[in-house]
């Protein structure tokens, strides 16, 4: 197994000693990404809010401090990330929760606002995910993805045999296919890194 190989199977699915410390290289170099989605979420008073995939929480804990009278829920398929993030005094009051995108543990339209970042690379499948967001949130909830652009990831060195790379094109296409609306897309840089979040809207007039 190359090095590349092994790191991106850890980035893909963090674990044991190197997992926990691959959450606080994640909280730093994704501080940028982390930032344009927290502001593309528009949250607001009151909201229910899930972060899906939340690695190191870096963006979980700034959600818990915006949706301050709201709730706040995370989803991580990583054992080792999630035993990290209820040890975490900042996310005493979230609700954390093992899973993934493509099997969400939570009630239909249970949510205003559902982000994740960077775990679009590693989905199992596409039409399930977006399924399963469109499930739990309340008509009229935004859904955000970040991620970074192909051109950004190749200068990683990440591996081609776990990442699968996107363009902006292909991720809004995947928002229109599944009914979402009102799409939009915003680009960032930050440090070096390049990334994309789009946004779009369970239809409101669908129940
Ligand atoms: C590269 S890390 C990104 C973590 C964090 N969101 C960030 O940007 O710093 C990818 C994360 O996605 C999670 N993940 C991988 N496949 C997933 C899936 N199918 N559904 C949900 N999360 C997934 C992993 O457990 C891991 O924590």
């Amino acid at each position: 197994m190359n090095f590349a190989f092994f790191f991106s199977k850890q980035l893909r699915h963090p674990r044991g000693w190197l997992g926990t410390k691959l959450a606080s290289v994640m909280n730093r170099e994704n501080a940028g990404i982390n930032r344009l989605t927290l502001a593309e979420m528009q949250i607001e008073a009151g909201h229910h809010v899930m972060e899906i995939g939340f690695g190191g929480a870096a963006l979980l804990e700034q959600i818990v401090t915006c949706a301050a009278q709201g709730a706040v829920a995370g989803v991580e398929m990583s054992e080792t990330l999630l035993k990290k993030a209820r040890l975490n005094p900042s996310l005493r009051f979230a609700i954390l929760r093992a899973g993934t995108i493509e099997s969400l543990p939570f009630a239909d339209a249970s949510f205003d606002r559902v982000c994740t970042v960077n775990t679009i690379y590693f989905w199992s499948d596409q039409t399930q995910a977006m399924r399963e967001v469109l499930r739990v949130l309340k008509p009229g909830g935004r859904f955000t993805i970040g991620f970074h652009t192909e051109a950004d990831l190749r200068k990683t060195g990440v591996s081609e045999s776990v990442f699968r790379f996107h363009d902006a094109e292909a991720v809004e296409s995947l928002f229109s296919a599944h009914g979402f609306v009102s799409i939009s897309r915003t680009n960032g840089r930050n440090a070096g890194r390049e990334f994309i979040c789009i946004s779009g809207h369970r239809n409101p007039t669908i129940p």
